[in-house]
Order: C-alpha cells, then sequence, then structure tokens
C-alpha cells in the first residue's frame, strides 16, 4: 500500500483534468485505489466498487513519469454499495477536511478500516499473530459515530470567521451542523461567532466534569479585545499568545474524571478526543499490562498520567512506576494528578533519549506514541530493556505496523492486537497490541 503524500497543492488552487474512474479497494490516507491508463489514481471523497468523475490533483504533464496520481471524487456516475447519505454535508470535497469517511456508512467505514489495518501489517510483515483476527471494533455505545469529538480545532480567517479548514486547503470554510462534535462544543455556536483582530485558531473542550472549555490562539491576540458572548454560558476562556496561555475565567485547566479518578489536563493539552477512549483505552491496558504487584513498569509518552494510574494500581505501593512525557506543562500537571500515589515519579524526557540512558531493565511498558510511532531504535531499545509485557496503545497503524514488525525481530511476539474505530467519519484508526518474550 502506498501512503499518499502530504504535499499535494489544495485542490481550489488547481481546477484539474476530469478523469471517469473506477473505484477498488481502500489506501492508507483515507482514499481508495483506481486506475487510469494503467496509472494507479488514489482518490478521495469515493467508496469501493463506484465509477466517479474525479479530479486530477497533479499535473499530468509533469506528472507524466509518477508512479500514481491524485485525484478527488467530483461527481458519482454509479454508487457503491457502502455509500450513504453524508452525516456531515459541510464535509467532503470542496467542504472543510476532518470527516473524509462521512459518506460512507459506519459499519463499512469500519470494514474497510479493518482492510486498510490488516494490510499495513502485511505488508510490514508482522508474522506473530494472525493478522486476518485484527477487526475494528465500534467504541462503547457509539452506535452513530456522532457528537464524539471533545477536542476540537477550530481555524478563523482573517475577517474572524470561525470555521475549519478544507483538506489540504487554508480556505476556512463553515462548519454547518457540525455533527461529530461533542454537544457541549456545539452549544458554544462558534460558527456564528465573529473572532477579535489577531485570532488564528479556537480550541474547543468538552470534558467529562466541569465547564466546557474556549482557548482563542493567536501570537499577536489581545485579551483585553475578547468579550465573552453569552452563548459560551459558563465555559471557561483562555487566550494563548506568543507569551503563554493567560486565563479569563477559569485557570486554563480541563477536567476529566475517569472511574472514581479526576484527571486535569491543560486546557489546551493532550487528551484523547473520542468521549469513551480514555475509559475504553485504560480498560484495554488494565487488562492486559499485568504489572507484577511490587514490580516496575514506565508509562511512556505519558501525557496527564492516566495509564499511570493503571499501572500504579498494578504494582502497588511497593512497586514503581515511572511517567515520561516531552511536554513539560503535561508533565508537571501528570505529577500533581497523581499526588496520591507515592510509587509513581514523572520524568520529563524525550522518550527514546530517556531509555537509552536507563541503566537496568523495568518489567512492563505502557507506551502510546504520537502518530509518528516509537521508532526503530526505541523499540530495540525496548525489546532490551523489558522482561515481561510491553503494551502499545497506537493512533496510526502505519508506524504501529513497522514498529511491530521491528520488535518480532528481536525476539518478541505479538500476545493480541485489537483495533477500534474512536475516530467515527474519519480514517482514523486506534489500535493496541500486547507484546511479550518470546520466550516468556
Ligand atoms: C498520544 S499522546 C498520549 C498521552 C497519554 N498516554 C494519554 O493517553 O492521555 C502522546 C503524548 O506523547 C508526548 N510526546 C510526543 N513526542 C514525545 C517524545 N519524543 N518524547 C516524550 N513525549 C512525547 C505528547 O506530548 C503527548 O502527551
Amino acid at each position: 500500500m502506498t501512503s499518499d503524500a502530504e504535499t499535494a497543492p489544495s485542490s481550489s488552487a488547481l481546477g484539474g483534468r476530469l478523469l471517469t474512474l473506477t473505484v477498488g479497494p481502500p489506501a492508507a490516507g483515507g482514499t481508495f485505489v483506481a486506475r487510469h491508463e494503467g496509472r494507479v489514481v488514489f482518490v478521495r471523497g469515493t467508496t469501493p466498487g463506484e465509477t466517479v468523475t474525479a479530479r486530477l490533483l497533479e499535473d499530468p504533464e509533469e506528472r507524466a513519469n509518477a508512479r500514481f496520481w491524485r485525484a478527488e471524487a467530483l461527481d458519482v456516475l454509479e454508487a457503491g454499495p457502502d455509500r450513504a447519505p453524508s452525516v456531515w454535508e459541510e464535509a467532503g470535497i470542496d467542504g472543510v477536511g476532518g470527516a473524509e469517511w462521512a459518506h460512507i456508512a459506519l459499519p463499512a467505514q469500519r470494514r474497510i478500516a479493518t482492510e486498510v489495518m490488516q494490510e499495513l501489517l502485511r505488508r510490514a510483515g508482522v508474522t506473530s499473530f494472525p493478522i486476518e483476527q485484527v477487526q475494528v471494533e465500534p467504541a462503547p455505545h457509539d452506535a452513530e459515530g456522532l457528537a464524539w469529538r471533545t477536542r476540537v480545532r477550530y481555524a478563523v480567517d482573517a475577517d474572524g470567521r470561525v470555521g475549519m479548514r478544507g483538506w489540504r486547503s487554508h480556505e476556512v470554510r463553515p462548519v454547518g451542523a457540525d455533527p461529530l462534535s461533542a454537544q457541549a462544543i456545539r452549544d458554544l455556536q462558534l460558527g456564528e461567532w465573529t473572532a477579535p483582530e489577531g485570532t488564528e485558531a479556537i480550541d474547543a473542550v468538552a470534558p467529562s466534569a466541569g465547564p466546557a472549555s474556549v482557548v482563542l490562539i493567536g501570537r499577536e491576540l489581545d485579551p483585553s479585545a475578547v468579550v465573552i458572548p453569552e452563548t459560551w454560558g459558563d465555559a471557561d476562556v483562555s487566550v494563548r499568545t506568543g507569551r503563554g496561555l493567560v486565563p479569563l475565567r477559569g485557570d486554563g485547566l480541563v477536567h476529566e474524571r475517569l472511574g472514581e479518578r479526576m484527571f486535569a489536563v491543560s486546557a489546551t493539552g493532550f487528551w484523547q478526543s473520542h468521549r469513551r477512549a480514555a475509559e475504553l483505552l485504560s480498560e484495554v491496558v488494565e487488562s492486559t499490562l499485568r504489572a507484577p504487584h511490587g514490580g516496575s513498569a514506565w508509562d511512556l509518552y505519558g501525557g496527564v498520567g492516566v495509564f499511570s494510574a493503571v499501572a500504579a494500581r498494578q504494582v502497588g505501593d511497593d512497586g514503581s512506576v515511572v511517567s515520561v512525557e516531552g511536554n513539560r506543562r503535561a508533565s508537571q500537571i501528570a505529577a500533581e494528578n497523581l499526588e496520591d500515589l507515592p510509587q509513581v515519579s514523572t520524568a520529563t524526557a524525550d522518550v527514546t533519549d530517556w531509555v537509552r540512558a536507563r541503566r537496568g531493565g523495568v518489567d512492563t511498558v505502557v507506551l502510546d506514541p504520537p502518530r509518528s510511532g516509537a521508532g526503530t531504535e526505541l523499540m530495540d531499545l525496548l525489546a532490551a530493556a523489558v522482561r515481561q509485557r510491553i503494551v502499545y496503545v497506537s493512533c496510526e497503524p502505519s508506524t504501529l505496523a513497522r514498529d511491530l514488525a521491528a520488535i518480532e525481530k528481536k525476539g518478541w511476539h505479538i500476545a493480541d492486537l485489537r483495533a477500534f474505530d474512536l475516530f467515527p467519519h474519519t480514517h482514523h484508526i486506534e489500535s493496541v497490541a500486547v507484546l511479550e518474550r518470546v520466550s516468556a
């Protein structure tokens, strides 16, 4: 599978040549494979089995020798069986990005994501797990895949209009009904509001505890120019300028409840976006990590300490857990969130540098890297340092597949691999791999 590169010019800048294409299987990146005169064309905005009129995103003369072209479907000439009325009219070609599968029936999205995930694992050369067993599962209680996004970044144009950017486009477009956002975010009605001069983006958060949060972002934004509209109710409001975060209402933190425990998170910091994700992933880590009582665990890419809390319960008061996180503020907040757990310590560091500097090993590791994945060096270091189990939480199957293939070569095998639809109506997939030493 070839992933479509991130460098294509925006479609609106091109007005490219039109082709009639018959669309085949999915490719990585949310696109589908068609062929034109023998050449592969990656098409977005379509579904397998349909015939579309598609606009080329390349100049065919300039890319005459290219192995593949990219295109986007403008008209459906013959619909495929997976096409459904879009859940978000304003999303899609020439609309807002971030819901590129809104026109595909939800069960079909999961089947297609499963095909993509299995193919990525095959192509990476993963051998220690029956790949056909990996199936993308829905998040619990998520029948329609709507109102799940608790973290939304809106874009703002030069006139202060709030919307979202088109796919690979700088244009800010209206969000309309915004159906993937949590209700508390839609209630803010940001699409109806005009942002003050200098606002470049807005982060809206709907946490599971406490009020919603709005952060206006702009290097030169003047906090005194912000007039909070009534539609924001009791939402916390901050401004993030080039000089840092200035809370106007609240303290710049949001609060998340996970079982009995509360977690503070910076209003612009990382927390899983799907409203069920943190709970679901914590349960999966809880049931798979098996950190030994009195033993040791590392929570790598630890954020504000979600999985450290799980590991701390397992190792108990006599064990030890280190949460390693690169973002200083997140690391500080993790220490505060977990201050009642003396077995947990935090380190602010690049994960690979930190692991490379360790002497002696560790019983278990949970790692949850960004989309770029852990990388081969870190997988090699972990293969040598970890005595029992590694639980790898991933939001990007292509880098997960690469990293799993790397650690298999070091004498580890995959004991379990699950995938979850935590980003409905997009092509993104969350997954959790459980790794054990072959000799264990
Ligand atoms: C996917 S988030 C996971 C956070 C946490 N496990 C959770 O579930 O809330 C990835 C985290 O890794 C951090 N990060 C990214 N690159 C890093 C690196 N090279 N070293 C340390 N931390 C890093 C980010 O700041 C972010 O908090």
